[in-house]
Order: structure tokens, then sequence, then C-alpha cells
């Protein structure tokens, strides 16, 4: 009896052994003390109220615990994106500029295939060359990184104009509002182009460099990934023009400024015909009425 006992305990202690050496239960024990980390820092940093001075600027430490949990890091430790936090008050940690940069370091690290791409492009050599630029984070978002197709991602199609005229103001963002193409995209076309469509995402380069899709020579080809047919000139005109004196835009500004003096020229006239008309009418109706008095 007593052996029979021995022989079933070491059975389960054997499958309780197996259970605990598949992989999907080392995941679970990984996921649970990154959990723990995050609990420990969300202690703190979970409180709205949590801020700092910088720089005699009030800066919020404050991290959405919700948001962050639907991100796409909602699952990482604090300390994958965070190296270096593992005391309180922290130990030699860096602040604002000098942290954006740090953190940013560990996005390229896992990322390392989208990092290739990105050091080739205009934003990546401007990285490299220590002139400011776009770090993952400035088109990606922090704590709330949705995957790219998930509407409320700031790389989602619709949302992209928005995240990249925080930095391309002017000239570039008010074209893009004002044309056919940023209309449509503004109210949630699917067809027309966001700035990704023309420029790439990581590869972006400037139109003098001779690989960009916005070079003077691949224009045509960039516009005819979706104008299958384009009419001749179709791709020679400037993308981003305002209606200015002087730019590329003189044409457009000048035939507007026509229309606006014809338009107010017009109603002008109108309002003046319509009043000699009413005056007209009006010395009419005393004549007459003047007329009938004298009459009786
Ligand atoms: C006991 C509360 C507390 C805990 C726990 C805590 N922090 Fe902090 N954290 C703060 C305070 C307060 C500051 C502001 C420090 C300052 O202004 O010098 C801060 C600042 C920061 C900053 C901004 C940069 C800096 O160093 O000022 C980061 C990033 C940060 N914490 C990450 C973490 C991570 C990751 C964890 C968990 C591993 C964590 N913190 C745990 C209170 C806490
Ligand atoms: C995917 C990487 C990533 C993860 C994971 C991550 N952070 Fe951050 N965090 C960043 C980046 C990037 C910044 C720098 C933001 C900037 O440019 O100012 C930052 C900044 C901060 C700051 C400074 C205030 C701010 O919002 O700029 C605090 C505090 C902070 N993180 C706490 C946390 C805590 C707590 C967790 C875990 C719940 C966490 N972070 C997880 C990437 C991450
Ligand atoms: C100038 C804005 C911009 C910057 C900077 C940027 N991204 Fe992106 N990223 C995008 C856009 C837009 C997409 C959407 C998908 C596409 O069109 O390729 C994207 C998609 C992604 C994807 C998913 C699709 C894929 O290609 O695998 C990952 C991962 C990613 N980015 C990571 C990064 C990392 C890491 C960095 C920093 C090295 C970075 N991004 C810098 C704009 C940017
Ligand atoms: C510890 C490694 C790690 C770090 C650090 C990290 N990521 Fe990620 N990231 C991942 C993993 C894993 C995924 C999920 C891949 C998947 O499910 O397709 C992911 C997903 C993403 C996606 C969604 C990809 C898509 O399909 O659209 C983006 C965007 C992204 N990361 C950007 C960043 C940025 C920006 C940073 C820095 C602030 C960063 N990551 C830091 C590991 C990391
Ligand atoms: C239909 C394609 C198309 C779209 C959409 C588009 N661009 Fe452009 N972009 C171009 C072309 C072509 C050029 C080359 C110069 C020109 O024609 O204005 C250019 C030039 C640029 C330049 C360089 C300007 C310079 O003078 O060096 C920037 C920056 C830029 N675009 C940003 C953006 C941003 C941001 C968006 C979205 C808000 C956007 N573009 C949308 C085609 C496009
Ligand atoms: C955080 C600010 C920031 C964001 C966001 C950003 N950019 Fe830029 N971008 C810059 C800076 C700064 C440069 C100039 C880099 C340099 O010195 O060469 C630049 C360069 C460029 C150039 C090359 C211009 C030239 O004439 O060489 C293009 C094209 C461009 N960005 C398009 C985009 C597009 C498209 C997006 C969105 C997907 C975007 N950028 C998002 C800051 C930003
Ligand atoms: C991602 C697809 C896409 C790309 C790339 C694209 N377009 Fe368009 N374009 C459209 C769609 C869709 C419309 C339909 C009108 C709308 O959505 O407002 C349109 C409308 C237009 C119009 C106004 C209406 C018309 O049909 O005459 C012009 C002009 C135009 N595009 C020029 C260009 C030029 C020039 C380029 C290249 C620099 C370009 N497009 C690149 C999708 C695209």
């Amino acid at each position: 009896m007593r052996s029979q006992k021995y022989i079933v305990a070491f059975i389960v202690g054997f499958l309780i052994s197996l259970l605990a050496a598949v992989p999907g239960s080392q995941a679970q024990t990984k996921l649970e003390q990154d959990s723990a980390v995050n609990d420990g820092c969300l202690r703190c940093h979970g409180a709205q109220g949590l801020k700092t001075k910088q720089d005699g600027k009030v800066v919020s430490l404050w991290v959405n615990e919700e948001a962050f949990g639907k991100s796409i890091h909602g699952t990482n430790s604090c300390t994958s994106c965070h190296q270096g936090y593992t005391d309180f008050p922290h130990q030699g940690t860096l602040k604002g500029e000098a942290l954006s940069q740090q953190t940013n370091a560990r996005c390229r690290e896992c990322h390392a295939d989208v990092t290739k791409v990105y050091m080739a492009g205009a934003h990546g050599k401007a990285l490299s060359e220590g002139k400011k630029t776009a770090l993952c984070s400035d088109c990606h978002g922090i704590h709330n990184i949705r995957k790219h197709e998930d509407p409320s991602a700031m790389v989602y199609k619709n949302n992209i104009p928005h995240t990249c005229t925080k930095c391309h103001e002017g000239r570039i963002a008010i074209s893009y509002e004002e044309s056919f193409h940023g209309k449509a995209v503004l109210l949630g076309s699917q067809k027309s182009p966001s700035c990704a469509d023309c420029h790439g995402s990581h590869d972006i380069l400037g139109p003098k460099a001779a690989n960009s899709p916005v070079n003077k020579n691949n224009i045509p080809d960039t516009c005819a990934k979706c104008h299958r047919v384009p009419y001749e000139n179709f791709a020679k005109g400037t993308e981003h023009f305002v209606l200015e004196k002087g730019g590329p835009g003189e044409p457009m500004f000048y035939t507007l400024k026509f229309f606006v003096w014809l338009t107010i020229i017009v109603i002008t006239l109108l309002i003046i015909h319509m009043e000699l008309e009413l005056y007209r009418k009006l010395k009419k109706a005393l004549e007459k009425r003047k007329a009938e008095k004298e009459g009786l």
C-alpha cells in the first residue's frame, strides 16, 4: 500500500515538472515578473498628480496604465525601455531630451530591421549627424504605441498627416490640407495618399536625393502607383505650393484674386441695380397715390 502511494506521488511530481518545462508556462512566469516590475513602477507613476520640475517647467510623470496596457508594448516591462531604474530615488537617470534619446536607442535595439531602413532615410541621417530630427517616439508615441493598422495608431493612414505636420508646419501642412488628396484623407479616404504614400515611412528622403520617390525623375512612378493613366505634364507641377505671389502657386493666386474681385464687382452692381429698381417702383407708387387723391 505505502509503496503504491510513493509511486503515485512520484508520477504526479514528474507530471508537474514536465508541465513546468513547456515553453508556454515559462513565458507565463516572465510575464508575471514583468507585471511585478510594472506594478512597482506604477505605484508612483500610475498617479495622475506625479509631476516634477525640469528647467523651470512642470513635467508630468504620469503613465496612463490603461492606455499602456492596451498598447502593443503592454506586456513589456517598464525596464525594457527604461534601463537602470532599480532604486528610488532614481540614481543617475537622464531627463528631458537626454531621456528621450536614451529610450529611443532602446527602440532601435529591439527593432533592428526597421532601424536599418530608418538610418538610411533623412530622419535617421539627421540623427547620426546630431541634428534635430524625428525620433521613433515622435511618429509612434510613447506609452500608447499601437500596431500601424489600428485606427488609433499615430501612423494609421488617416492620422499620418497630423503626425507629420506637428513638425512640418507652414507651406507643407497648408498645401496638403488644401489639396484634393489631403481633403480626402482627412475626411477618411483610404484611397487618396497620406504623406507616407508619396514619401515612404522610414526611408523618407528629400527631393534632392536621387533615390527619393519625390525626386523629379521618380515622381511620375510615385503618382502612377494610383493614377495609372496620367496625362502628359500630370506629374510635372509642384506638389506643395501655397497660393502666394512669387511662388509656384502664383498663377492660381492671381486666378483666385480675379474671381474674388469678379464676384465682389458683380454683387455690388446687382445691389445697385436692385436699389434703382426699388426706387423706380416706389416713385411710381407714390405718383399713382397722389394722382388718385387729386382725382377725388
Ligand atoms: C516611490 C515612487 C517611484 C517609484 C516606485 C518609481 N518612480 Fe520613477 N520617478 C519618481 C519620481 C518622484 C520621479 C521624478 C524624479 C526627479 O524629478 O528627480 C521619477 C522619475 C522617473 C522618470 C523620468 C526621468 C527621471 O529620472 O527623472 C522615469 C523614466 C521613471 N521615473 C521610470 C520609473 C520606472 C521604470 C520605475 C520602475 C522600475 C519607477 N520609475 C519607479 C517616483 C517613482
Ligand atoms: C516601448 C518603450 C517604453 C516602455 C515599455 C515604457 N516607456 Fe516610459 N518612456 C518611453 C519613452 C520613449 C520616453 C521618453 C519620452 C520623451 O521623449 O519625452 C518615456 C518617458 C517616461 C517617463 C517620463 C515622463 C514622460 O512621459 O515623458 C516616465 C515617468 C516613464 N516613461 C515611465 C514609464 C513606466 C512607469 C513604464 C511602465 C509602466 C514605462 N515608462 C514603459 C518609452 C517607454
Ligand atoms: C517619420 C515618421 C516615422 C518615424 C521617425 C519612425 N516611424 Fe515607424 N512607421 C511610420 C509609419 C508611417 C509606419 C506605417 C507603416 C508603413 O507605412 O510602413 C510605421 C511602421 C512601423 C512599424 C511596423 C511596420 C514595419 O515596417 O515593420 C514598426 C515596427 C516601426 N514603424 C518602428 C519604428 C522604429 C523602431 C522607429 C525608430 C527607429 C520608427 N518606427 C521611426 C513612421 C515612422
Ligand atoms: C524589448 C524590445 C522592444 C522595445 C525596447 C521596443 N519594442 Fe516595439 N515592439 C516589440 C515587440 C515584441 C512588438 C510586437 C511585434 C508584433 O506583435 O508584431 C513591438 C511592436 C511595435 C510596433 C507595432 C508594429 C506594427 O506592426 O505596427 C511599433 C510601431 C513599435 N513596436 C515601436 C517601438 C518604439 C517606437 C519603441 C521605443 C519607444 C519600441 N517599439 C521599443 C519590442 C520592443
Ligand atoms: C501626392 C504626393 C505627396 C503627398 C501626399 C505629400 N507629398 Fe511631400 N512632397 C511631394 C513631392 C513631389 C515633393 C517634391 C517637392 C514639391 O513638388 O513640392 C515633396 C516634398 C516634401 C518635402 C520637402 C520640401 C522641400 O522643399 O525640401 C517635405 C518636408 C514634405 N514633402 C513633407 C510632406 C508631408 C508632411 C506630407 C503630408 C502632410 C506630404 N509631404 C504629402 C509629394 C507629396
Ligand atoms: C519631430 C519632428 C518631425 C516629424 C514628426 C517628422 N519630421 Fe520630417 N523632418 C524633420 C526634420 C527636423 C527634418 C530635417 C532633417 C535634416 O536636417 O536633414 C526632416 C526631414 C524630412 C524630409 C526631407 C526634407 C528635405 O528637403 O531633405 C522629408 C521629406 C520629411 N521630413 C517628411 C516627413 C514625413 C512624411 C513625416 C511623417 C511621416 C515626417 N517628416 C515627420 C522633423 C520631423
Ligand atoms: C495613394 C494613391 C495616390 C497617389 C500616390 C497619388 N494620388 Fe492623386 N489622387 C488619388 C485619388 C484617390 C484621387 C481622387 C480624388 C480625391 O480623393 O480627392 C486623386 C486626385 C488627384 C488630383 C485631382 C483630381 C484629378 O483626378 O485630376 C490630382 C491633380 C492628383 N491626384 C495628382 C497627383 C499627383 C501629381 C501625384 C504624384 C505626385 C498623385 N496624385 C499621387 C490617389 C493618389
